[in-house]
């Protein structure tokens, strides 16, 4: 097998070496530049190397890579004028995932371990109702209690609404005013769908991590349409499935080829109003999960809309055309031909304005790792189809797929929802009991006064003890009960990964 991916062609061939693919990666241009076409031709080519793939399909030009290419005339010539070995066209292995469940198989998760910190992100939380948010779920984890639809964190919300006296002595402060703001901020992503993509089964993300019978990767497309129109929605997501990812798989340091790559298409609206301690956490992410085996790759029009410290760690560039009408973007295309390798006089603003579709500015970690001096190339065709999947065969894609019997049935069980209303319940019931008891003390102290000052000092002393430790009782089975109640048996401490998600 070649340890090598040759996707286009200069002076010299473009190549990328399979053992630097985890050194991350950019792909960039103007619009119509190229960047979908070279997502693709690089996706074949990780396939055929047995890497699966992921990736946003967010325009719906991107699936079409499970059916084969149409011998155009402008292919032809493209692929007679770069001769790429073996080309043909061809389809490649799918799997359509679809958070909203209608173009692919369906994609959930719970909230418990989607985690405070995407939650806050994907609700649009200032920082003190994401302080509630982390109260809410440090109380559900601490009690091993699983939130898994949205209707559970309302539960949940609620509960530690009804009993802010009691958990601000553990937990501080909690204002009704923000868990109001982030029952509204649940009503919005309801009404985006989330009853859809939070529940059970849970989408396991080691299910992405496979190859054919014929040992070609899988690419797994996430059906991105819909999803993208909530940027915020569609980038939480990505991250979700990045953070999954970074948590399950194990060190594996450099690999001779990554387990996945990861293209995070439209990736700018992953840093768009992102506070800096959630910039840095990805930034942290990024840089680790090179030693699980993951390549993460960026595409964007402008490659200056990612912080520094994401940019400095992609090793292999991609950069299609860039437009250099107003000063913003003169200023544009001067920092990006910076950040290359370059022998003098190469030009490079010049050549980065006058590069022609399907062709880019490219630079690649040589097998030392070091950048490799950068080169002009034209990107080879695709071998698979450019445009939209046909619906037929999408349908077939879908209907055909195992994962698709695995998750299309959402299955609700009993969790911290109908936990919890029982629990109001058995609260009310021990109200009721505990006003009889307090109804019979008051008979009692009725009596009491027939009796001595003595004896009824002591029957007093009695009285209160008892009062009490009924008091300290209720709250012990307040939590005993809230625990015993738990649908499913965590049976272990609940911990988080770095991006707040669920450890598995
Ligand atoms: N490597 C290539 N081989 C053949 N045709 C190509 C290639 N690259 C680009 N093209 C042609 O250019 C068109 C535009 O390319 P593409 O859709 O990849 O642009 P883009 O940069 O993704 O644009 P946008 O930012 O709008 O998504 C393609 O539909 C195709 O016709
Ligand atoms: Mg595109």
């Amino acid at each position: 097998m070649r340890q090598e991916l040759v996707i286009g062609q200069g002076e010299k061939p473009a190549i990328i070496h399979l053992d630097k693919l985890n050194r991350h990666g950019l792909i960039a241009g103007a619009t119509g530049t190229g960047k979908t076409v070279t997502l693709k031709v690089i996706a074949e080519k990780l396939s055929k190397a047995g890497i699966p793939v992921f990736l946003a399909d967010v325009k719906g030009d991107l699936a079409s890579i499970a059916e084969p290419g149409e011998l155009s005339e402008k292919i032809l010539e493209r692929a007679a004028k770069l001769q790429p070995e073996d080309f043909e066209p061809r389809a490649y292995p799918v799997e359509l995932l679809d958070i909203f469940g209608a173009n692919g198989v369906p994609v959930r998760t719970t909230i418990s371990d989607m985690g405070p910190i995407l939650l806050s992100r994907l609700l649009g939380l200032n920082e003190t109702q994401e302080g509630i948010l982390n109260i809410a779920f440090k109380v559900a984890d601490e009690k091993q209690l699983l939130l898994i639809d949205i209707k559970d964190l309302r539960a949940m919300l609620n509960f530690v609404g009804d009993n802010a006296t009691e958990l601000r002595r553990e937990y501080g402060n909690i204002s009704k005013q923000s868990i109001g703001a982030i029952l509204r901020g649940l009503l919005v992503i309801e009404e985006q769908g989330g009853d859809l993509f939070f529940g059970e089964p849970m989408f396991d993300i080691q299910d992405l991590l496979k190859t054919d019978a014929a040992g070609r990767g899988y690419v797994n497309i996430l059906m991105a349409n819909r999803l993208f129109m909530s940027p915020k929605l569609y980038s939480t997501f990505l991250l979700w499935f990045l953070s999954e990812l970074y948590e399950q798989l194990p060190e594996v340091g450099d690999l001779e080829k990554p387990k996945i790559v990861f293209f995070f298409d439209e990736a700018h609206v992953l840093f768009q109003d992102v506070p800096d301690v959630l910039e840095e956490k990805i930034e942290l992410i990024v840089r680790l999960i090179r030693s699980k085996g993951v390549g993460v790759y960026f595409v964007t029009q402008n490659p200056t809309d990612l912080p520094n410290a994401i940019l400095s760690q992609l090793g292999n560039k991609i950069q299609h055309a860039l437009r250099a009408f107003t000063p913003k973007e003169q200023k544009t295309v001067k920092a990006v031909a910076e950040t290359f390798r370059q022998q003098e006089g190469e030009e490079l603003e010049k050549k980065l304005t006058e590069l022609k579709v399907g062709e880019a500015l490219v630079s690649f970690l040589d097998p030392e790792g070091i950048p490799g001096y950068v080169q002009q190339v034209m990107i080879y065709p695709p071998e698979s189809k450019m445009g939209i999947l046909d619906p037929l065969v999408k349908e077939e894609k879908i209907n055909r797929s195992l994962l698709y019997y695995k998750y299309s049935e959402a299955i609700d069980r009993e969790s911290s929802y109908e936990q919890l209303q029982r629990l109001s319940e058995i609260k009310a019931i021990e109200l009721e009991e505990n006003e009889e008891l307090a109804a019979r003390d008051r008979e009692k102290a009725e009596q009491l006064k027939q009796l001595e000052i003595e004896h009824q000092k002591q029957k007093e002393q009695t009285r209160q003890k008892r009062t009490s430790s009924s008091r300290d009782s209720t709250m012990d089975r307040f939590t005993k009960n809230l625990m015993s109640q738990v649908g499913r048996e965590v049976g272990r401490v609940i911990s988080r990964g770095i991006l707040g998600i669920l450890k598995k």
